[in-house]
């Protein structure tokens, strides 16, 4: 019998190679792809209201300015504690059952990334207000605003989620209340964060990194230490919400200028809120303070560094707190 004379031999050792070959390149790779970048511990599924923020992200087009990978070189530092690995995606699913799964690593950076936005920006009243219109919050900048994500009401009822807007960006009567679409938007951008590897794991390096140098220039008084800058601390942590002249916002942010716990004698009730946070004037219209201080894992002196520089900075007159002193009242907390 010759091979070519049997259909059923032929188109059976056809079939036989074919599965043989589509199980070595790619069922097995797929599965052992799998096994090796299985969900992280500590990471859990979307839920509902988040899965539904993601739609939103997605149909919003976020994708065009906003990249969801901290890649392995240095310039990538600020935007997560480790370089992005491929377990971080493993629980990407399909969208639904017609479409693919969404790949929202993106390839512009025009804003930031938002691998681990969660933790950096943790407060909903923040991005509410971010994105009703980010010029209210960051003066110069070029995201667009998402109006369409509230409604304006006259009376707003008890569940309503109201934005305090500063007047200048209210449009149209009545207060602005965040749609539920709004709050699922942001449930989304707080579910990214960016979890440790668990122990044993090895964590990828970021490349390219300039030589620190440890060395001080002759005169340095910070005695070999480079110095912290306190007002480029305050950029990164407080700025956001107290706005770069400590005036904060009307309404949602209470100003640091002039504020009498900052210009305090004793500076203890000053980093009780940096570390654990604040809500005691939520009735005066002030949104919820996170912790700030506990969620970053700011050091002693990065914490001296910008305490003294909130004291010292706007017209504010405070005495310069010693490290020491920092040290002692973070103790006692
Ligand atoms: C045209 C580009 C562009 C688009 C589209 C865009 N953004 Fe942005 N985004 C920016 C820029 C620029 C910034 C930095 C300035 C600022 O904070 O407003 C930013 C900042 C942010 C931040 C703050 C990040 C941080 O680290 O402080 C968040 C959150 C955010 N955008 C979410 C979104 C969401 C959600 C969408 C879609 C609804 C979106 N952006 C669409 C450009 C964009
Ligand atoms: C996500 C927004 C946000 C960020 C970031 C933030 N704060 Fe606040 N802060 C608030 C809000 C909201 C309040 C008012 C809380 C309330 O309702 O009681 C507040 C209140 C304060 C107060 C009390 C002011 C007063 O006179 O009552 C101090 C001091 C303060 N923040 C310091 C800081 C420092 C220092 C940082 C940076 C390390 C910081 N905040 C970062 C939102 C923020």
């Amino acid at each position: 019998m010759k091979l070519h004379d049997n259909h059923r031999t032929l188109f059976g050792l056809a079939t036989a190679l074919f599965v043989t070959l589509t199980l070595l390149v790619a069922i097995i790779p797929a599965l052992n792809n799998q096994r090796n970048n299985a969900p992280l511990p500590g990471t859990r599924q979307l839920t509902s209201d988040e899965f539904a923020g993601k739609q939103l992200f997605i149909a919003n087009g976020c994708v065009a300015c906003h990249t969801q990978q901290v890649r392995k070189v240095a310039m990538d530092k600020g935007w997560g504690p480790r370089p992005s690995i491929a377990a971080d995606y493993a629980r990407n699913g399909r969208t639904d059952l017609w479409r693919n799964t969404a790949t929202l690593m993106g390839t512009g950076r025009t804003g930031p990334d938002l691998t681990n936005v969660g933790n950096r920006q943790p407060s909903i009243e923040w991005h509410l207000l971010h994105l009703y219109n980010p010029r209210a919050v960051v003066a110069d900048s070029v995201m667009p605003a998402y109006p369409w994500l509230f409604e304006n009401k006259r009376l707003p009822g008890a569940n309503d989620k109201v934005v305090s807007v500063p007047d200048a960006f209210t449009r149209g009567d009545g207060e602005i209340v965040a749609t539920p679409e709004a709050l699922q938007l942001v449930a989304y951008l707080q579910s990214l964060k960016q979890v440790a590897l668990p122990d044993g794991t090895p964590t990828p390096e970021f490349l390219y990194q300039r030589p620190a140098t440890g060395d001080s220039t002759p005169g340095d008084d910070a005695g070999g230490l480079i110095k912290l800058d306190g007002g480029a601390l305050y950029t990164t942590y407080c700025q956001s919400c107290h706005q770069a002249n400590g005036e904060g916002l009307k309404g949602a942010f209470p100003p640091l200028k002039g504020s009498p716990i900052v210009l305090d004698g004793n500076p203890a009730r000053l980093i009780d809120i940096i570390m654990k946070g604040y809500d005691a004037r939520v009735s005066e219209g002030y949104a919820i303070m996170p912790p700030i201080g506990t969620m970053s894992g700011l050091t002693a002196e990065e914490i001296q560094a910008i305490i003294n520089h909130e004291r010292s900075s706007w017209g504010n007159d405070a005495p310069a707190v010693p490290l020491d002193e920092v040290k002692k009242l973070l103790q006692t907390d």
